[in-house]
């Protein structure tokens, strides 16, 4: 419910653009997940055939890194070339068992979907009251996010009407963006909302997020430490991390964007 304008709380930001996975709802775990087992089956069979030795993939020194927050298939080229593995990009509709970047990653996608078909998506009741806070107030609020499952997770969350723009996976390929870590789908965002990247603030969790808001010279860059890893977020572009919005408020955000535009 939108407030009287005398009982609005003034703040000097007029929008704020949040990632999904990790920020909203708690799916980035479930992504993680199936990245692993994709890519771990993946790399056994490649040991089994061609003798290299088999090293798991890992969530720090992996997952976190080379696939967080990037769009699909370029997470996958990501991961393959830190390991030194080149195979060919393939095609979008490859099967899930072709040996190219959109097999093993229509093959994830695959394992992604059985999970939240059978679990179902929630979310961070501390976003999701900081955001209605924020609707009520009159600042604008849109979703940026590489995924393509964007639209099915918020709908699945049932918090689709949440948000005034999303630019998602499926918006990007429409629009031809670059995924994290350009800025492309946070400024189109903003844009979408009808404000400036510096009167907007990103929120973020992944590594390629926080950099995305760097380069696109938000007003102020979040990062939601989700996973022990407060540094490497700060040191490439959060202005402020947090662990959650629990106990943050519209006037602490306020205090945060004012000192770091001053
Ligand atoms: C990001 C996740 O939000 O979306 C990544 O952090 C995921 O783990 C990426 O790989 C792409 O998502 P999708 O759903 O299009 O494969
Ligand atoms: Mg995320």
């Amino acid at each position: 419910m939108d407030l009287e304008p005398s009982e609005k709380e003034q703040v000097s930001y007029k929008a704020i653009v949040f990632d999904l996975d990790g920020v909203i709802t708690k799916t980035a775990l479930v992504h993680a997940a199936a990245w692993k087992e994709m890519f771990d089956e993946y790399l056994m069979k490649r040991a089994a055939r061609d003798g290299e030795p088999f090293k798991e993939f890992t969530h720090k020194n992996d997952y976190l890194p080379y696939v967080d927050g990037k769009p699909r298939y370029k997470g996958v080229q990501s991961f393959l070339e830190s390991r030194n593995v080149y195979i060919s990009f393939g095609d979008k509709d490859d099967s899930a068992d072709t040996e190219t970047v959109c097999g093993l990653g229509n093959r994830k996608n695959i394992k992604f979907r059985e999970v939240l078909q059978t679990k179902g998506v929630e979310e961070y009741p501390s976003t999701i009251t900081l955001i209605k806070k924020l609707l009520a107030n009159g600042v604008k609020v849109g979703v940026a996010s590489s995924s393509k499952n964007c639209q099915f997770v918020l709908q699945s969350a049932g918090i689709e009407n949440l948000f005034a723009t999303r630019v998602d996976g499926v918006v990007s390929a429409e629009l031809g963006l670059k995924g994290k870590p350009e800025a492309d789908i946070f400024v189109v965002a903003a844009k979408n909302l009808g404000c400036t990247t510096d009167q907007s603030i990103v929120v973020e969790d992944a590594v390629s997020g926080v950099q995305a808001g760097r380069n696109g010279s938000f007003g102020l860059v979040i990062g939601i430490a989700r996973e022990n890893n407060e540094e490497e977020l700060q040191q490439n572009g959060a202005d402020v991390v947090i662990n959650d919005f629990a106990g943050i408020d519209m006037s602490t955000i306020e205090k945060w964007f004012s000192e770091r535009n001053q």
